[in-house]
């Protein structure tokens, strides 16, 4: 058999795949906070940075289709494993171990679907602008922000100052003034990092890193790397609900002004 066909074609090659592409989108999840956290400073950065993604243009689409085949054989991947895994159980299924395993399987079933779910409001919501279609268009007039400084990106001017660009950052604290919304990206962000966790487990194991001597160490490891990342997500609709991000006060219309 070929590389692809021994990858699609076997157990093994299945859980690398899970494996591969699992790490592939913990890179973009991560990278994304990060990239998100600028909210945190002048509106610049982040509609600096949301500009500069833009500009990337073929690029950009390139990153787009690699995420979206990533997270397509990912599901695949864990939906042929977990037929198989349901047809070999069979007689042993009394054991402890095998109820255990079962356990964190559906786990990561469930967190795995309520992510997907996120996924697809959060796409509708700040790429494609299809929900809380009131606060687009009454913030009609915040969608343009003026660059007030340069942003820079490895040293390099990436957008000037005084550039007409879209003004994310509003749009995202706009987004999450609404209280419902916010819980439910706090759930599906709290239920993303609880699939992580258990994903570094298996990672681990699929890739044959995890032995007895390092897998409570790298169990540890991965539980301090979650909570952060929770905490991170968490502290985005968390200061908005806090009052401690208001949407950038230059660009106020009259209609959504507090
Ligand atoms: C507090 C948490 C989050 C905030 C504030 C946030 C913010 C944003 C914003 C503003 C955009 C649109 C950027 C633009 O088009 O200019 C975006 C796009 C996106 N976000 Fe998030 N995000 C959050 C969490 C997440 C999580 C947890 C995931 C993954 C499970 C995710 C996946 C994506 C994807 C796939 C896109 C589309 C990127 C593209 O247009 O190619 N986001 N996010």
């Amino acid at each position: 058999m070929n590389l692809v066909g021994s990858l699609f074609g076997s157990s093994i090659g299945r859980k690398i795949v899970m494996a591969v592409t699992g790490v592939i989108l913990i890179g973009f999840v991560v990278g994304h906070l990060v990239g998100n956290l600028q909210i945190f400073q002048h509106p610049d950065h982040l509609n600096g940075y949301a500009q500069f993604l833009h500009q990337l243009g073929p690029l950009l689409w390139v990153a787009r289709i690699g995420l979206i085949v990533a997270v397509v054989l990912h599901i695949w991947a864990a939906t042929v494993l977990t037929l198989e895994n349901k047809k070999a159980r069979g007689s042993d299924y009394g054991f402890k171990h095998t109820i255990q395993a079962t356990l964190a399987s559906r786990a990561m079933r469930w967190t795995g679907f309520v992510v997907l779910a996120f996924l697809i409001y959060h796409l509708a919501h700040f790429t494609l602008g299809l929900v809380q279609t009131e606060t687009f268009k009454e913030t009609a007039p915040l969608n343009h922000y003026s660059m007030t400084k340069d942003y820079r990106v490895a040293g390099f001017t990436v957008v000037t100052a005084g550039a007409d660009v879209a003004n994310v950052y509003n749009m995202v604290v706009l987004g999450f003034q609404n209280k419902v919304v916010s819980l439910f990206y706090i759930i599906s962000v709290g239920l993303l990092s609880l699939h992580l966790l258990h994903g570094f487990d298996s990672l681990f194991q699929s890739l044959g890193l995890r032995n007895a001597k390092w897998s409570a160490l790298l169990h540890k490891a991965a539980l301090v790397l979650c909570l952060v990342y929770f905490l991170g997500n968490l502290a985005i609709p968390g200061a908005v609900l806090a009052g401690k991000l208001q949407p950038h006060a230059a660009k106020v219309a009259p209609a959504v002004q507090r």
